[in-house]
């Protein structure tokens, strides 16, 4: 017998799962939950059984469990039903948060026990943000960037926005776009966005969910995928800041959460805060790359792992200098403040990238971002053009050498901490 068909009315004490686990024998098991919705949940039905589904996730152990389906079986509701892979047997199969082997266009990852995503995520900052000189007739350019990207042979399921990148507008583009897909027929990606927790924004989780509300409007979706927050700058405690999110999940707008910027002490604070609510924290958004590795020699990266959070490195192109495009004679344009070091100094570690590249016959982006997935982060890359988005889409499908990386360790930044907004 590989499955069991578990009848529960409330499943907030998960003993089923328990059970399962003091008498089930050590193959692996497919679980079906089946259940009756309560009548004070048909209003919110759908998001009702989908947050069960997540919770009951949570508490599903790998190998033990393989497979986990929720499913209404009354009122006409009974249509749905919400699977989920849970094997971690396989370090490619859903369950793993980051790459261990090769990444290839198949491979998913799982933030915060429910989203499956790619392993390399799109940054959309530049959609709709004067800040890089976005002007409206750059949107054909984008559009097309969102349908190379609807390729499923390009392998990445995974957009980054937030709620300040272009005062809302790179949310709105990414709207359209999902609203369009969605008319096509097409499996719509996950978007993750955040909030940005400024100082004056004091009363939670009002403001928060007031934020929240707007993002989605601007998205079009009545779940948010990813919500995160975007830098630790509250005037709150940590904790106010997980109830808010935690009441997010509770009303089924959000299914999972994440930060950014978050120190270890901070993450690990966020992370207890949050796990009292039974929510996992997925992710923590910082600046990687060859131009920072501080999250990985401060042991950011390593303690996100151990507590089950994925590490989301932002700007791991280091804004554009990291791809062969900008040198001394051709800086990058003002204004790209992370990791902004002249151009001149990064000679040495460009020249090892090229030869890198070239060996791999890759271009210098999809270097820059196998490093990233190789030290065990999902890049966030930024492409503001098809012909970007393909270059930095062969990050997939194959790994640098160990010998590589130590090469490129050797010529590649530290970086810094800064106090108000990355403290990790
Ligand atoms: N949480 C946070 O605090 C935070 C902070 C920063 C970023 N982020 C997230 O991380 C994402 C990525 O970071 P980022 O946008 O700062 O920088 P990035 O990904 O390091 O660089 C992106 C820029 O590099 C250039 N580029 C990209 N691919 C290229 C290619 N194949 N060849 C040549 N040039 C290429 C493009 O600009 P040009 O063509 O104009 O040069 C592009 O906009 C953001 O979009 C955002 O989602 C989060």
């Amino acid at each position: 017998m590989n499955a069991f068909c578990i009848k529960k009315h409330d499943l907030g004490s998960f003993h089923c799962l328990s059970f399962l686990k003091k008498t089930s024998p050590s193959s692996q098991l497919s679980v079906f939950v089946k259940f009756v919705l309560p009548p004070s949940k048909v209003y919110s039905s759908k998001h009702w059984v989908q947050q069960t589904h997540q919770r009951t996730l949570l508490h599903t152990q790998p190998p033990l469990v393989s497979k986990l389906q929720t499913r209404v079986i009354s009122l006409a509701q009974a249509k749905m039903t919400f699977s989920d892979s849970v094997s971690a047997g396989n370090p490619q199969a859903a369950g793993t948060i980051y790459v261990q082997g090769v990444p290839t266009q198949e491979t998913r990852l799982t933030l915060g026990g429910s989203l499956s995503v790619s392993p390399m995520a799109i940054g959309t900052w530049s959609w709709g943000d004067s800040k890089w000189g976005y002007t409206p007739e750059m949107f054909k350019d984008i559009a097309a960037t969102w349908d190379t990207l609807q390729d499923t042979e390009v392998g990445i399921n995974f957009f980054d926005t937030a709620e300040i990148y272009g005062k809302g507008e790179s949310e709105r583009i990414i709207g359209k776009f999902l609203k369009k897909s969605k008319e096509e027929g097409k499996i719509l990606p996950v978007i993750a966005t955040k909030f940005v927790p400024l100082p004056w924004r004091l009363r939670f989780p009002s403001s928060l969910l007031t934020s929240l509300k707007a993002s989605m409007e601007r998205l079009g979706v009545d779940v948010v995928d990813l919500y995160q927050i975007h830098g630790p700058i509250s005037l709150r405690s940590i904790e106010v800041i997980a109830d808010s999110l935690a009441e997010a999940v509770k009303l089924g707008i959000v299914k999972s959460v994440g930060v950014s910027n978050y120190s270890i002490s901070e993450l690990t604070r966020m992370h207890a805060a949050l796990a009292k609510h039974g929510i996992q924290l997925a992710s923590n958004q910082v600046e990687f790359s060859l131009l920072r590795r501080y999250p990985e020699t401060s042991g950011l990266i390593a303690k996100c792992h151990e507590l089950g959070v994925a590490v989301m490195s932002y700007s791991p192109l280091g804004m554009g200098r990291l791809t062969g495009k900008y040198n001394a004679e051709n800086p990058p344009p003002s204004g790209r403040y992370f990791s902004d070091y002249p151009m001149e100094e990064l000679a040495p570690l460009l020249s090892v990238m090229e030869s890198i590249a070239k060996k791999h016959n890759k271009p210098m982006s999809a270097v820059a971002l196998n490093y990233n997935i190789c030290k065990g982060t999902i890049p966030l890359a930024g492409a503001r053009n098809p012909q970007q988005a393909r270059q930095n889409a062969q990050a997939l499908g194959w790994r640098l050498s160990e010998e590589e990386i130590a090469e490129l360790d050797g010529v590649a930044r530290i970086g810094r901490t800064t106090l108000f907004w990355q403290h990790g």
